[in-house]
């Protein structure tokens, strides 16, 4: 792995990214960098951003650019990032997708791939609501695709919280949804256009996707 790969993870509510980000950090050290984390951590904080931004989260709409770039901003310059980084939920409109190449080429980094996992719209509502994560250390869990191996205690930690998103509900997957498909979407022309693109299906086992995402991330790096 190159010091300085970045990799974008592209796809709906539910399509996988925080569960196949997670698997490849642990994979191959890049960092996760979720501008949803970032922006739920905002809200928790009560920053200003936080504020701003928690109304409209919770009614499924997209946060202003504004807001969303200065925290990535920031994000991005923490050392860390040398190690190369996976963007979970970023860039998500045209104006993001452009900064970020400006962003990557302030910094010098490049863009290894842009990946789109691909999957079926009507599978993402029953995905995101039996969602739930380790109140401890994030690890995230389904009530029926990815059950703890012992029920109630987080594999990872060990934890015996465990906590759901207010966003995982029926109605603000769906206004997720009609908001990826208008303003995100697009941006696998974009990445296409430039080269950049790989397409995963996204349907199915865990461990498969995760092979098919390794098995790219080897190859941009090599
Ligand atoms: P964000 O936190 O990014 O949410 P999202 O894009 O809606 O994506 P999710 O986290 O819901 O899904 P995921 O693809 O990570 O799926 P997961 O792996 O968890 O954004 C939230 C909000 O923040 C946005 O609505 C917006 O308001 C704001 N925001 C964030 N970034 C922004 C930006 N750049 N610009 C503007 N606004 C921004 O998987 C889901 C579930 O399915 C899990 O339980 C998992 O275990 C299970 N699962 C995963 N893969 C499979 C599989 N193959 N089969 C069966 N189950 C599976």
């Amino acid at each position: 792995m190159t010091k300085t790969t970045v990799l974008i993870l592209l796809g709906p509510p539910g399509a996988g990214k925080g569960t196949q980000a997670r698997m490849l950090e642990e994979q191959f050290g890049l960092v996760q960098l979720s501008t949803g984390d970032l922006l739920r951590a905002a809200v928790a904080a009560g920053t200003d951003a936080g504020k701003q931004a928690k109304a409209v989260m919770e009614s499924g709409g997209l946060v202003s650019d504004e807001i969303v770039l200065a925290i990535l901003k920031d994000r991005m310059a923490a050392p860390d990032m040398e190690k190369g980084a996976i963007l979970d939920g970023f860039p998500r409109t045209a104006k993001q997708a452009e900064a970020l190449d400006a962003l990557l080429a302030e910094i010098g980094m490049g863009l290894g791939a842009a990946i789109s996992l691909e999957v079926d719209d009507e599978a993402m509502v029953e995905r995101v609501s039996g969602r739930y994560t380790c109140a401890n250390c994030g690890e995230g869990y389904h009530d029926l695709y990815k059950k703890p191996a012992v029920n109630g205690v987080c594999d990872k930690c060990g934890a015996t919280e465990f906590k759901r998103r207010s966003d995982d509900n029926a109605e603000t997957v769906s206004a997720r949804l009609a908001a990826y498909h208008e303003q995100t979407a697009p941006l696998i022309s974009y990445y296409e256009g430039k080269g950049a693109l790989r397409r995963v299906d996204a349907m199915g086992d865990i461990d498969r996707i995760a092979e098919d995402l390794a098995a790219i991330v080897k190859d941009v790096a090599a």
